[in-house]
């Protein structure tokens, strides 16, 4: 039975989700939390060498083979660091997870939503997170802030940014009760009281 709480960041590229992932791990420590933190792709080891295969590799990669590398990749975090922690009673903040597939893969790419989520749930062993934050921006915030030095999910064009933009939001209104959008465009200090006011929210 899992003890802990799970918690997803999510949201298109340049929306500052790990700045505000950072921020409310300090809060939760300083709240007296035992915190957790990981990443997907890539939070140690293995994961870490699928990352840089993810985001580096200049020759062809089709769309299934990425989605089975995220997916990969995904039960190694699952197994190796999420799942006990969840069962150590801490807190797991996760800088993108389940969502994200959907969202660019599904949603960007064009693979097909049910199958996504059917290969997720095998990732996953059925662990759902229990809170995600969207933090959704427009196309104009994300570049400025990916900035000129882009990988290669981040070199996938305009539409795609958008198709996956739209298909976090169609994702948060289908689960409203575990999804909350933020504006991602007001200042980072702002970002995080909402944070802060939802999980405390949530907790009630
Ligand atoms: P990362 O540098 O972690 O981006 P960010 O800082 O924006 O989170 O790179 C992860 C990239 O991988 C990002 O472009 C989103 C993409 N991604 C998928 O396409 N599918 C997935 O399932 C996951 C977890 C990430």
């Amino acid at each position: 039975m899992q003890k802990g709480l799970f918690i997803t960041f999510e949201g298109a590229d340049g929306c500052g989700k790990t700045t505000q992932l950072l921020l409310f791990r300090d809060y939760l420590i300083s709240e007296g939390y035992e915190v957790l933190l990981t990443r997907e792709p890539g939070a140690k080891g293995l994961g870490e060498r699928i990352r840089d295969i993810l985001l580096n590799y200049d020759g062809e990669v089709s769309d299934r083979c990425e989605s089975f590398l995220f997916l990969a990749d995904r039960a190694q975090n699952i197994d190796t660091i999420v799942l006990p922690a969840l069962e150590q009673g801490k807190i797991v903040l996760c800088d993108r997870h389940t969502d994200s597939t959907v969202a660019y893969q599904g949603y960007g790419r064009g693979l097909d939503i049910e199958e996504i989520n059917m290969l997720n749930n095998l990732a996953t062993k059925g662990t759902k997170p229990d809170l995600t934050f969207i933090f959704d921006v427009d196309i104009r915030t994300s570049l400025h802030r990916v900035g000129n030095n882009k990988d290669r999910m981040e070199s996938s064009g305009q539409e795609f940014f958008n198709r996956v933009r739209q298909g976090y939001l169609e994702l948060a209104k289908q689960e409203p009760e575990r999804i909350k959008v933020i504006d991602s465009t007001k200042t980072v200090e702002e970002i995080h009281e909402d944070v802060v006011r939802i999980f405390k929210t949530c907790q009630q």
